[in-house]
């Protein structure tokens, strides 16, 4: 028998968890918009989320819903028949958001089996997933589509491999005629898309519940003419 008393462990215990770096940051994060409950879904929950080889990656949280719907009606582009992906989809809240938008596919790629495990079970309980289609893949290998695309992200790699998505996305547009958007939520390395000279940021939303749910919408030099 533990020679410490019940409060006394309980009290050590918080302490312990309020100590853990970054758990307050986390506790700003959580999002108060009610979607899992309204939906019945796990998506505000933070989770640790690694590569097939183990090995730690950006971990998994999401931004609120009126954060995510605003950053999509500032896109000043009809996206009827673009295909809508959320590059690192985590549990997939963007993905079910994304399904009541005129898309012609929703896809989700996410590097964790374990994470898109609940994003099955969350699409299968908000009656969406037949509209949208799960990967499990490192961005780094996954082939992107045919057709105009809305890539989406939300902070999901560090800058290396942002730099890496970003080349694989102009390389797409010297190759195709095909148009761009990129909605990008806490945009920490906007400054890469930029320098591209392929995209021109055509808004920048404010965090309304956070300031890391700002986002910055960018259009491809052809999307960009097709509005004049
Ligand atoms: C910050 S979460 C964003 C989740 C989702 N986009 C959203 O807004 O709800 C980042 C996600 O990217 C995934 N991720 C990180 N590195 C990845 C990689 N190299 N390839 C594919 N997914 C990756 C993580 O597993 C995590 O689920």
């Amino acid at each position: 028998m533990s020679q410490v008393s019940l409060p006394r462990r309980l009290v050590r215990k918080i302490r312990k968890l309020l100590r853990r770096p970054g758990y307050w940051i986390t506790a700003r994060r959580l999002s108060r918009d009610g979607f899992d409950r309204i939906h019945g879904t796990d998506t505000n929950r933070l989770l640790e989320t690694r590569s097939r080889l183990g090995i730690p990656v950006h971990r998994y949280e999401t931004a609120s819903a009126s954060a995510i719907l605003a950053a999509l009606d500032s896109v000043p582009l009809d996206l009827t028949g673009f295909t809508f992906i959320d590059l690192g989809c985590g549990k997939g809240k963007p993905l079910l958001i994304a399904a009541g938008y005129p898309f012609r596919r929703v896809i989700g790629v996410d590097i964790s089996e374990p994470c898109l495990t609940i994003t099955r079970q969350n699409l299968a309980k908000s009656g969406r997933d037949h509209r949208v289609e799960l990967v499990v893949a490192d961005v780094l290998e996954y082939e992107l589509p045919a057709g105009p695309l809305l890539i989406y992200l939300f902070n999901p790699f560090p800058a290396p491999v942002v730099e890496h998505v970003v080349s694989r996305l102009v390389k797409r547009l010297q190759e195709s005629s095909e148009q761009m958007v990129i909605v990008y939520m806490y945009p920490k390395f906007a400054d890469v898309i930029e320098r591209t000279g392929a995209f021109e940021r055509v808004a920048q939303i404010p965090g309304r519940e956070a300031p890391h749910e700002r986002a910055d919408i960018f259009l491809s030099q052809n999307a960009l003419a097709s509005r004049a």
